[in-house]
């Protein structure tokens, strides 16, 4: 153990004391960045989570394109008052597919994590063409805009190769049939549907998100994608792994 009088040694030979911090804080850091080469084995897997449809990651596209995440975090904590408010905690799990992620700290407007199944189609499509139409306190922005711009989806094959470069387990088949996907989720009545949720499992909804039949606005995708936020884990069944994790 160094004694007060080393320790004076080391405080007077500034080169002595420079490799001394960098051999403290190089601790820190290796505390810090270890662990992110074993991060496959610190997600624990959870039932129900699958890589978003391509509807849903078009959605998601839009609302990383309009800046929503400055104004909503994706991350319940779990902390009694963030669990009451918003529902169960955020599994990291629930997050592995997303690139970027939705974490943040910084909320102008409710954390949106669970969200999924709070409000009917009409009320989320009500709300972003005019928030103050819903809330009138509110200082969202509208976005009414995208009710008339089509979704243009020509490079989501793209899209979803660069994000299984990254780690989400896209099949051949679910990204060269993304276009129909896209066509059979936006639709209630469609036939294709049924290979839909060959591919991403039976708890997918396909329906007409925005209430306008003729066209696949950006609307829709924005809305498949809110519909669909904590709703993939069934969180009545499920058990943490470790124990002490429990709420
Ligand atoms: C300037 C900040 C701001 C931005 C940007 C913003 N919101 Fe909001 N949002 C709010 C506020 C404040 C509320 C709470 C009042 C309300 O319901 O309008 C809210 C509420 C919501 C709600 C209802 C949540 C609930 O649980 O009641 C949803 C859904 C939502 N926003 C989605 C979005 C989406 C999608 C975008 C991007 C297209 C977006 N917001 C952009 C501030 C913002």
């Amino acid at each position: 153990m160094l004694t007060w009088k080393s320790h004076g040694k080391l405080e007077r030979n500034s080169l002595l004391l420079v490799i001394g911090i960098i051999f403290v804080v190089s601790i820190g850091g290796l505390v810090e960045i270890a662990p992110l080469f074993w991060i496959e084995s610190t997600v624990e897997k959870v039932d129900g989570m699958r890589p978003y449809t391509p509807l849903e990651q078009a959605g998601r596209d839009i609302y990383v394109r309009e800046g929503c995440h400055t104004c909503h975090s994706q991350m319940i904590r779990p902390l009694r008052d963030e669990v009451e408010r918003y529902g169960h905690y955020s599994l990291a799990a629930e997050s592995m597919y997303d690139h970027p992620f939705q974490w943040g700290s910084k909320r102008t407007g409710p954390d949106l994590a669970r969200v999924g199944g709070k409000y009917s189609d009409a009320w989320q499509k009500e709300h972003l063409t005019d928030p103050r139409g819903m809330v009138p306190e509110s200082v969202m922005p509208p976005y009414a805009f995208l009710n008339e711009r089509e979704l243009s989806f020509k490079d989501i094959e793209d899209r979803m190769r660069a994000l299984r470069r990254v780690g989400v387990p896209y099949t051949d088949a679910q990204i060269a049939n993304a276009r129909t996907d896209i066509a059979a989720q936006a639709d209630e009545f469609s036939s294709d549907s049924v290979n839909l949720k060959r591919r991403y499992g039976t708890k997918v909804v396909n329906r007409d998100f925005d209430g306008d039949p003729d066209v696949i606005t950006e609307m829709d995708a924005l809305i498949a994608y809110l519909q669909m936020l904590g709703t993939l884990v069934d969180l009545k069944t499920y058990q943490a792994a470790a124990p002490g994790n429990e709420r």
